[in-house]
């Protein structure tokens, strides 16, 4: 992977290193997050803790501790702004006493947690954006750029192996770890969506509460061989983004959380900045929509 970062480096005359290094710091924080999940109970950090985070979901240990590492691992480096996590309130400062640099990382650092404690796969979204012009100390209004503005997104999974999905917007390439050595190695270049798919995944226990076109949409879907779309789909849902995504990368489908009158008030489920985005920057470097 770090080979494969610089390489890519090089193809920009007028690069400075600087991405590269965030970018090694990143992989970096997701080894540390891959070995604190895959010990499981060993650690005795499986449970919830009594706060919420600001969508109102109850933490897990691990979001915290996982917050943390990605942010030790982070701070010091001198290239970035600031950082955004699903799991802060507000912007992450970084610290007087660092240097700062051009860029924000806005990230999830365990999406699909509360899957921890039945040792189902799990992952780390992260996006990353330029600051604005002459913005050393970022404010909200900073983090909040459209997704086509981003520079780079990726996330790790960790399941049955672990794994990095990276894009810098010239394709998406997929590497995994050898833990024996430590490094991820390219297993899945230039990763692009099958066309034909017979799959789809969301989590029809919400389905009284959609919006009345995807009620059809999905109804058809249900209907099969006999319904108008004429074919037989196969459902799945694993409750964590990171890995119905990547599921997708590998052999075609379809993933949504759509709006359902529960969620309307927060806008929806899914959070635009630290997971839609990201994802559907890979999702559309990868072929798919
Ligand atoms: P997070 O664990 O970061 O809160 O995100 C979980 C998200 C997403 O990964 C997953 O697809 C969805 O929430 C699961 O929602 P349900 O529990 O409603 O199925
Ligand atoms: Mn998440
Ligand atoms: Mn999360």
């Amino acid at each position: 992977l770090t080979q494969f970062i610089i390489e890519e480096q090089r193809r920009f005359s007028g690069a400075t290193g600087e991405f590269t290094l965030l970018l090694n710091d990143v992989v970096t924080a997701c080894k540390k997050i891959a070995n604190q999940v895959n010990k499981g109970a060993l650690l005795g950090t499986m449970g919830s803790l009594a706060s919420e985070n600001v969508q109102g979901e109850v933490q897990k240990e691990l979001d915290v501790i996982t917050n943390d590492i990605f942010i030790s691992s982070l701070e010091w480096s001198g290239h970035l702004a600031g950082m955004a996590s699903e799991e802060m309130e507000a912007p992450y400062d970084i610290p007087g006493h660092y240097p700062t640099g051009k860029y924000l990382i806005l990230f999830d650092p365990l999406d699909g947690s509360s899957n921890v404690n039945i040792n189902i796969s799990v992952g780390t979204i992260f996006s990353i954006l330029r600051a604005p012009e002459g913005v050393t100390q970022p404010k909200v209004d900073d983090f909040l750029q459209p997704g086509t503005r981003q520079v780079c997104a990726g996330y790790a999974l960790y399941g049955s192996s672990t794994m990095f999905v990276l894009t810098t917007g010239h394709g998406v390439n997929g590497f995994t770890l050898d833990r024996e050595v430590g490094e991820f190695y390219l297993t899945h270049p230039n990763m692009t969506i099958p066309e034909d798919t017979h799959e789809f995944a969301v989590n029809t226990s919400n389905q009284r509460h959609w919006e009345a076109p995807v009620q059809r949409y999905v109804e058809e879907c249900l209907q099969g061989k006999e319904g108008p779309r004429s074919r037989d789909f196969n459902m799945r849902w694993v409750a964590s983004m990171v890995a119905e995504v990547h599921r997708i990368l590998i052999r075609g489908g379809l993933f949504m959380y759509p709006l359902d009158s529960k969620l309307k008030d927060q806008g929806g489920k899914l959070r635009l900045l630290y997971e839609a985005n990201p994802m559907s920057f890979i999702v559309e470097q990868a072929g798919g929509a």
